[in-house]
């Protein structure tokens, strides 16, 4: 298989602070990895670094591409809060990452209506933002990041902010897109429960500086639902796996 994105190294400081040490991270095409961790261990530093919105003071962290011939579309960001643009309708917000990538008007229209029906957002192409929930706010910042088809998806807690039967729901869509699809993801979350619904692979950060602390196998067949989340004992092993790892790290966190 081939590496899609490749983290060696990685430090990343603000002033005195550092944020990231020596990290090392190599995620393979198609897979499905989440990043887990304290607050303030780096994680939203990690994909900012990879977004190419900051830069390193070591080390590298790279994006790999492959069939887009470098114009610019191989990965997609999926923000905590949807971060719309309040002033573009549903249809304009979708279009516009599609515009900026060169994609004419009338097939930017014709790939953002079909990821608004995908997202079961039909009806809503012309609403704008502070017409729709939160949830709808949400799956719109999934279609723009998916609709540039995008051979990479960082998503940083994109379902945080959500109710939990909205956050139930949009886990589902993304299983079911993503079994569609296989991006290849790095998903960025708290909750454990979704971490393992999601992942092939969990990595979980140390408190500040993040540093890989361990990574973990998610060994149980896809496709999943919620569903076997709740009744499969392997998952509630592996919960508990994971909330050993991750609660040391999230008391000193507090400590801080
Ligand atoms: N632009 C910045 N300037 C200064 N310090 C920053 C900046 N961005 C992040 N930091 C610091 O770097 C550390 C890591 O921040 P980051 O946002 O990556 O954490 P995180 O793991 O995403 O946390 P959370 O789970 O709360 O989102 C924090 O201590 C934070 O205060
Ligand atoms: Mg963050």
């Amino acid at each position: 298989m081939a590496t899609a994105i490749e983290i060696n190294n990685l430090t990343v400081k603000f002033g005195d602070l550092v944020a990231l040490h020596d990290v090392s991270l190599t995620v393979e095409q198609h897979e499905f990895v989440v990043l887990l961790g304290p607050s303030g261990c780096g994680k939203t530093t990690m994909l900012s670094v990879l977004a190419n919105l900051l830069t390193p003071a070591g080390g590298e962290a790279k994006l790999h591409r492959f069939a887009d011939g470098g114009k610019g579309k191989n990965f997609g960001y999926v923000f905590q809060q949807a971060a719309l643009l309040p002033w573009f309708s549903v249809m304009k917000n979708i279009t516009l990452g599609l515009a900026a990538i060169g994609t004419p008007k009338a097939e930017a229209e014709r790939i953002a209506q079909e990821y608004i029906n995908l997202l079961n957002l039909t009806g809503f192409e012309k609403a704008y933002p502070h017409q729709l929930s939160g949830g709808m706010q949400q799956r719109v910042g999934l279609a723009r990041a998916l609709a540039i088809d995008p051979e990479v998806l960082l998503m940083d807690e994109p379902f945080g902010a959500l109710d939990a039967q909205t956050r139930v729901l949009l886990q589902e869509e993304l299983l079911r897109i993503w079994e569609r699809d296989r991006k290849t993801v790095l998903f960025v979350t708290h909750s454990i429960e979704e971490a393992v619904l999601l992942a092939d692979r969990v990595v979980v950060l140390t408190a500040r500086p993040g540093v890989v602390k361990a990574i973990v196998d998610i060994d149980v067949p896809r496709p999943r639902s919620t569903r076997d989340v709740q009744a499969a004992a392997r998952f509630a092993e592996l919960e508990a796996e994971l909330w050993g790892l991750v609660r040391d790290e999230a008391v000193k966190a507090l400590n801080v």
